[in-house]
């Protein structure tokens, strides 16, 4: 193989290792509320949404995101607080909070 063909497998290569450190940094416990509850299924490991919405970096209060946990809209189950208590559901914001940014994409 030529140098520069390594070269650029190696660059590749070093892109994918940051990225994929970049998203464990940000992935749950398994153990975590946000897991144990499921949640993870439909609004994906680090809230990207899937079949659910969005959730990473929520912009709505506790009181709202509550709200919409406690008596959802369409389809996704209601989690009653016999299922999943206050402090869960404070402890999955707290994570949904706190998830970084993701990168900007430049569109031309
Ligand atoms: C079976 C799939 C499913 C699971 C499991 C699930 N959701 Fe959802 N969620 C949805 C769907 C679909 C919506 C869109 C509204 C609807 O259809 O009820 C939604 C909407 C939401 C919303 C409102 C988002 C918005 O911007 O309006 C919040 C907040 C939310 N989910 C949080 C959670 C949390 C926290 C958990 C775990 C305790 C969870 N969801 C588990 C499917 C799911």
């Amino acid at each position: 193989m030529k140098t520069s063909a390594l070269r650029t497998l190696l660059r590749l290569t070093a892109f994918a290792l940051a990225a994929l450190a970049h998203l464990a940094g940000a992935a749950p416990d398994e153990r975590s509320p946000y897991v144990a509850n499921g949640c993870y299924q439909c609004h994906g490991y680090v809230g990207q949404g899937g079949a659910g919405a969005r959730l990473a970096r929520t912009a709505y209060s506790f009181e709202a995101f509550a709200a919409l946990v406690r008596r959802p809209a369409n389809e996704m189950p209601a989690y009653a607080p016999q299922v999943l208590d206050d402090r869960e559901l404070r402890s999955i914001y707290n994570y949904l909070r706190s998830l970084p940014e993701p990168p900007r994409v430049a569109i031309r």
